[in-house]
């Protein structure tokens, strides 16, 4: 159990023995970029947040103005995210499988958010990952996607990603890729290795 990407308890593990070296320690870059020109532009909405670790990025959008949910099934993360939660800017906090999560939230956000829990999921549930993000989404909804890994690399977590499979997926769901790019603000470890996708669910 202790290193199955399914359960929480490897999750949890992780925190624990402080081998969690996905965690910035913040906001990543990218998104602190995305969530400002989101608020200037005052294209705000719901956003649910997967895998969401401590929250750090859940955080920082709930700073400029979008209403947030962040879900994760390890109760180190969940403890860490309520710790850290900031009164200025409330994130509702959910200790869940995002595999199993209420039907009451299906249809429900204007955006979906990840970044490392797709390459953190059992590659061989991608496409019902797929469809855990067409369901929560609104019509026209979006989802923000930064990929990583892109670099090919074996065995996991993270267990690599590619753009092709990622395309597959979310446009064989009658998503429109709205843009691409390679952010400049990538952290030098993961630069040339993430590109973020933004998609729009067009029914
Ligand atoms: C690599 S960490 C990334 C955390 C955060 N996104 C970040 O960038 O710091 C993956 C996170 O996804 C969570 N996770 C993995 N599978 C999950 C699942 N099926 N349901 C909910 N959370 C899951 C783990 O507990 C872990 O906190």
């Amino acid at each position: 159990m202790k290193d199955d990407v399914n359960s929480p308890r490897k999750w949890e593990a992780d925190y624990e023995r402080k081998t969690d070296g996905w965690d910035l320690g913040g906001p990543t870059p990218v998104f602190k970029r995305l969530a400002l020109r989101a608020s200037r532009e005052l294209i705000l909405g719901r956003m649910i947040v997967l895998g969401a670790g401590r929250g750090h990025d859940a955080r920082e959008f709930a700073r400029n103005g979008f209403q947030v949910i962040a879900v994760d099934f390890a109760s180190h993360a969940v403890q860490e995210m309520h710790r850290l939660a900031d009164p200025d800017a409330p994130v509702e906090i959910l200790q869940n499988d995002i595999f199993a999560l209420p039907e009451t939230l299906d249809q429900s956000f204007d955006y979906v958010l990840e970044y490392t829990c797709f390459c953190a999921i059992d590659p061989k549930r991608r496409a019902e990952y797929a469809d855990v993000v067409t369901r929560l989404l609104k019509p026209n909804g979006i989802y923000i996607d930064l990929a990583f890994p892109l670099d090919g690399r074996k065995g996991g977590p993270p267990f690599a990603v590619t753009e092709t499979e990622i395309l597959n997926l979310f446009q064989g769901r009658g998503f429109r890729l709205v843009s691409r790019e390679e952010p400049a603000e990538s952290i030098s470890p993961r630069r040339n290795a993430e590109a973020l996708f933004i998609f729009q669910k067009l029914n």
